[in-house]
């Protein structure tokens, strides 16, 4: 898409939490769409499931639509932003614009982590840009850093908190006391958690996160399936996933050992094989009073060990609306400056392996689980 003065015309699919938020700023805040040295973006419409409840959150009736590919196929729109979520019909519109050489932003972890490989051939092949900033750590610059400002590097290990929600239960459980039902029910409330809560607590939000950490840190798209989510024991049992099995007595008693559970999701390149990578997400025993065991409620941070930089780290809200708006907004910019895809100036990316992680100390808490003790 070439930069010049003429406005680019935006089609955001879906005004859920999201979307309502970047809505508002082309509403509210129109100047911060309208960078110095790229085109100026303007609303083209809004396509909802539900028209009279987006016309009740504030979103003028002139901008709505409840037909999605209609939006994304006419002819004075220019980029795409897709937030609806979820596979279908995400997959299929999210396709058509890039086919049809038009931009996509995207915050949907789950189309990327599971079409990655495909909608990344079509960006490449009809030079369109697919940018996708907040489908990793809600509103932290994590993705176009590593492939941009860290291109220079050989990336040796990623891990970080990339859940919000799982963090919030956690810490609540940590420092307030409370039982895993009751910090659950607060971090719905706060409205964090996914609309199936099992995506959070159980690890796939995350797994999918680290897919795409990966893709951008290794060169290679992991199958998501592929990436554990429980720890085994000695006879290869397998352990609850994600944090449901963590308990108040389990952080009680990790406290005792100067340690904290934290929902700790790592890839790091193994058996010198290109492209086999070393994932997982699981609880995590990490010290107290460390960098990521001070790494509190819905704060997300994420950890780079990189050669020849060193370790370099990135922490911010994880999860929210406004939060995750920066991203997304961030993206458009980037597009109305002409800087292209996430993926900036890497090479296309293969299909990944995942292999198991070497054997490590566990701490195993009153309730029987075990939790991998890092430093
Ligand atoms: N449910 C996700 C989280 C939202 O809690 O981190 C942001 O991806």
């Amino acid at each position: 898409l070439a930069v010049s003065g003429r406005r680019l015309r935006v089609a955001i699919l879906g005004a859920g939490t999201v979307g309502r938020e970047v809505v508002r700023a082309f509403l509210e805040t129109p100047a911060r769409l309208q960078p110095a040295d790229g085109s100026p973006l303007e609303l083209a419409g809004v396509a909802v499931r539900d028209i009279a409840r987006a016309t009740a959150a504030g979103i003028p009736a002139r901008l709505l639509t409840d037909a999605p590919a209609h939006l994304v196929g006419a002819q004075d729109v220019d980029i795409v932003v897709e937030l609806m979520g979820g596979e279908e019909p995400a997959r299929t519109l999210v396709a058509a614009a890039l086919d049809a050489g038009r931009p996509v932003v995207t915050a949907n972890k789950r189309l990327l982590a599971r079409h990655g490989p495909s909608l990344e051939a079509i960006a490449r092949r009809a030079e369109s840009p697919l940018r996708f900033e907040a489908t990793v750590a809600g509103g932290v610059p994590i993705l176009a850093p590593l492939a941009s400002d860290l291109g220079a590097n050989a990336v040796t290990r990623v891990r970080g908190i990339v859940n919000g929600t799982t963090n919030f239960i956690l810490s609540a459980m940590a420092h307030a006391g409370r039982s895993y039902g009751e910090a659950l029910a607060a971090a719905q409330a706060a409205g964090y958690a996914e609309a199936d809560p099992a995506a959070d607590v159980e690890g796939q939000d995350a797994i999918e996160k680290l897919v795409i950490l990966a893709r951008l840190a290794f060169g290679a798209w992991l199958p998501p399936e592929a990436i554990p989510n429980q720890t085994t024991d000695d006879d290869g049992a397998a352990g609850p996933p994600g944090i449901i099995g963590v308990t108040a007595a389990d952080i009680v008693a990790a406290r005792a050992a100067g340690r904290t559970i934290k929902l700790l999701a790592t890839a790091a390149p193994a058996g010198g094989v290109p492209g086999s990578i070393a994932a997982r997400v699981v609880a995590t025993a990490v010290p107290v009073d460390s960098p990521l065991g001070r790494t509190s409620g819905v704060l997300n941070r994420i950890e780079i060990d990189a050669r020849p930089v060193g370790q370099v780290a990135f922490e911010g809200p994880g999860a929210g609306g406004a939060a995750t708006s920066s991203a997304v907004i961030g993206d458009l910019i980037a597009i109305a400056r002409g800087l292209g895809s996430t993926w900036a100036g890497l090479p296309e990316a293969g299909r990944g392996r995942v292999v198991a992680a070497e054997h490590e100390a566990y701490l195993v808490g009153p309730s029987g689980a075990r939790y991998p003790v890092v430093d």
